[in-house]
C-alpha cells in the first residue's frame, strides 16, 4: 500500500527558517521508505483568515485558495507538522490553514516537528496536537522537537541533524506509517 505524506511546512514570514527543517523532515521520510512524500509550503498556498462563508465541514468552498488547499489536504494520506514556537503557541498562519477545512483531515494520522530554543518548540506542538485531534486527525504522540535547531543550519542554510534527532524522526515516521495505513482501510 502506498501512503502519501504531506510535510506541510508552518510558518510563513519572509526570512522563516521552517523551510530548511521541513526539507530535513521530507529528505529523513523518503529516506525511511513507505511514503510518498510531498512538501506543502503553507506561504506558497497564501491563505487568508478563514473567508469561506459555510462552515468547512459542508466543504463548500468559494474560493480558488481554499479549493486548492483542500485539494493538496484530501490527497494526502498522513501529515507531518513542521512547525515553530510563537510565544509557546502554534503560528497563527498554520491554525488558520488547519482550520479552513475540516473532512480533509478526518481519520488521518498526523506527527508534529517542533523546533525552537531551549523547548524545542513543544509547547506548540501540544497546542497543535490538540488542535488536529478536535479536527479528527489521530494525532500521534512520537513527535520530534528540536532544541536550539538554529545551531544545525549551516551557513548554506542546510538542517543538520544529529543521530538523537535522526532516530527520533525514524521511530515517528515507523508509527505514523502504521497509524496511516490503518486510518486508509477505515476511510475506504
Ligand atoms: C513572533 C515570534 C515568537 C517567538 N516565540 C518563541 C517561543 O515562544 N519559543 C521559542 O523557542 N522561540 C520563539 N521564537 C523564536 C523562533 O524559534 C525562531 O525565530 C524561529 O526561526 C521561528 O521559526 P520560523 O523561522 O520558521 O518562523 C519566536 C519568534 C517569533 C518571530
Amino acid at each position: 500500500m502506498t501512503l502519501k505524506l504531506a510535510v506541510i511546512i508552518g510558518s510563513t514570514r519572509p526570512g522563516r527558517k521552517g523551510p530548511a527543517v521541513a526539507e530535513w523532515v521530507a529528505q529523513a521520510a523518503r529516506a525511511q521508505g513507505g511514503f510518498e512524500v510531498d512538501l506543502l509550503d503553507l506561504a506558497e498556498f497564501d491563505l487568508p483568515l478563514l473567508d469561506e462563508a459555510a462552515h468547512p465541514v459542508m466543504a463548500k468552498y468559494e474560493h480558488a485558495h481554499t479549493k486548492r488547499w483542500s485539494a493538496a489536504i484530501a490527497a494526502a494520506d498522513a501529515f507531518v507538522f513542521v512547525t515553530p514556537e510563537y510565544d509557546y503557541f502554534a503560528p497563527a498562519a498554520l491554525v488558520n490553514a488547519v482550520q479552513c477545512l475540516h473532512r480533509e483531515w478526518r481519520y488521518k494520522a498526523a506527527a508534529v516537528v517542533s523546533y525552537g530554543g531551549v523547548s524545542g518548540g513543544l509547547r506548540s506542538a501540544q497546542v497543535l496536537r490538540g488542535l488536529l485531534g478536535n479536527i479528527g486527525m489521530m494525532a500521534i504522540p512520537q513527535g520530534v522537537p528540536l532544541p536550539f535547531f538554529a545551531n544545525h543550519i549551516g551557513e548554506d542554510g542546510v538542517f543538520i541533524a544529529n543521530a538523537k534527532m535522526d532516530e527520533g524522526a525514524g521511530l515517528m515516521f515507523t508509527e505514523l506509517a502504521k497509524w496511516s495505513g490503518a486510518l486508509k482501510s477505515l476511510r475506504d
